[in-house]
């Protein structure tokens, strides 16, 4: 049966007149991607309600939002997330909560009709992602899209084009680093991520988006997973442990930061700034994942949360040459003065910042000119949130609930082989 016919580039997916009730739960720091850009698409999102544990966090987001908001919304404590979805009937939910608390509100704001934008990771564990498999298969029209913002990243961007054009010919074997810095990496260790039970670890956490990215690139999904993983810098045990260095702490006396965690604190109990050697580290912080493509592919993967600079080498190597990237993400900067008693870092070390290489295999390697912009998250995030609130036909495609299992199927067999010593095999998805 032929389908309906495309619509043009730039056509706008949403009825252009309507505008589309949101409410938003989980009114953390991750909010400010959704709510900081609500004024330049008034006309198409309207604020409806804001929902959260935390009564404080939710007032200081409608202190912030006074200029943008017409008047303030109404706000719903957690357990009254269904009465909020009867009362205020959203067109579409973003869901910002702890990991682990994703399923619940994605489940109850599909079945009440309503499309569904959730933070990655989707979810935390294999039984929540199928509840959410479930319910989005009974509403197969409501869309549920997961903010996966790397590959919008322009040198992911980049490499993608790369590969479909077949300059490397077929990718046979992809080696990806990415060391997280002590300032950011350290971050997952101050809270609720450092606790596997409520973010899976980082390999549901974080390592979620890089999978997603894989996956991306090679249009292909894992098919056999081995991993190794430990908690070797951070926790009571840790190699770090040792030196309890006050360059590990995170003060709250920034202004955002108090208003939203510290002023909070006493009401929910939600403490932001835990010491990161402290017990009750769970989460690894050294993993390494070995993994086979349904299409041959062979993946080699490292993350560590303690290295002195964040950012990404990746390679992928074909039949007919090399890609090389590399990126030193500039907002997660380390090389801070405060944080080295003013040194700068040496340009010859701190200079290249991005670039994009390829290596034909028996020719001149070349430079990949990326696109103007910085090519920073805040970039990507602003390209999808415009895409999610103002849907247009040829705009990004965002990521869905099938992309956000195909990669959790990695996070969670090398979880899995973690705890078990062995391989792990993913069935093929139904
Ligand atoms: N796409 C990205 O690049 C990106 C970046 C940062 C965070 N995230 C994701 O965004 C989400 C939020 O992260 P964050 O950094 O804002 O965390 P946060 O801790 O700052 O905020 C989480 C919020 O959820 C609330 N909450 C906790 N339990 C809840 C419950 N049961 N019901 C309702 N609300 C509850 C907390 O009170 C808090 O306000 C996470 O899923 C995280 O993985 C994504």
């Amino acid at each position: 049966m032929a389908g309906a016919p495309a619509p043009d580039v730039g056509t706008v997916l949403d009825d252009p007149l309507m505008t589309r009730r949101l409410a938003l739960v989980g009114t953390g720091s991750r909010a400010a991607a959704y709510l900081l850009r609500l004024g330049r698409h008034a006309d198409s999102v309207q604020l409806v309600a804001l929902c959260d544990t935390s009564q404080v966090r939710m007032d200081r987001w409608q202190k912030w939002l006074r200029r943008t908001l017409p008047a303030p919304v109404p706000t719903y404590q957690a357990e009254r997330f269904d009465e909020m979805l009867r009362d205020q009937r959203p067109d579409l939910v973003v869901v910002c909560t702890v990991d682990a608390t994703h399923d619940r509100y994605v489940v109850a704001a599909l079945e009440a009709g309503a499309d569904v934008a959730c933070e990655k990771p989707l979810t935390t564990d294999g039984d929540k992602l199928a509840a959410i498999l479930e319910a989005k298969r009974n509403r197969p029209d409501q869309r549920l899209n997961v903010l996966f913002n790397y590959r919008y990243r322009s040198e992911f961007r980049a490499v993608k084009a790369l590969l479909d054009d077949g300059v490397v010919g077929r990718p046979l074997a992809v080696d990806l680093s990415w060391p997280l810095d002590v300032v950011h990496g350290a971050d997952y260790f101050r809270r609720w991520h450092r606790d596997k039970r409520w973010s899976g670890g980082l390999l549901v956490h974080k390592c979620t988006h890089h999978f997603d990215l894989i996956n991306h690139l090679l249009d292909d999904e894992p098919e056999l997973v081995f991993a190794l993983g430990r908690t070797a810098f951070y926790g009571e045990h840790g190699a770090g442990a040792a030196a309890s260095d006050p360059r590990f702490e995170l003060r709250l006396d920034h202004p955002a930061l108090h208003a939203l965690y510290a002023e909070a604190e006493v009401e929910t109990g939600y403490v932001r700034n835990q010491p990161v050697f402290d017990p009750g580290v769970t989460t690894e912080d050294t993993l390494s994942v070995t993994a086979r493509y349904r299409g041959g592919v062979q993946l080699t993967y490292s993350l560590v949360a303690y290295s002195p600079w964040e950012g990404v080498r990746l390679a992928i190597t074909g039949t007919e040459g090399r890609i090389e990237l590399f990126d030193r993400h500039v907002e997660h900067e380390t090389l801070r003065s405060d944080l080295t008693d003013g040194m700068t870092p040496d340009p010859g070390i701190a200079g290249v910042r991005r670039a994009v290489v390829v290596w034909p295999m028996f020719g001149r390697p070349y430079e990949v000119p990326l696109e103007a912009g910085d090519g920073t998250h805040g970039d990507a995030d602003s390209a999808l949130v415009d895409q999610l609130f103002h849907p247009i036909a040829g705009g990004l495609p965002i990521a869905d609930e099938q992309d956000a299992a195909r990669s959790l199927s990695l996070s969670f067999a090398a979880n899995e082989s973690i705890t078990t010593g062995l391989p792990v095999r993913i069935p093929p998805r139904p």
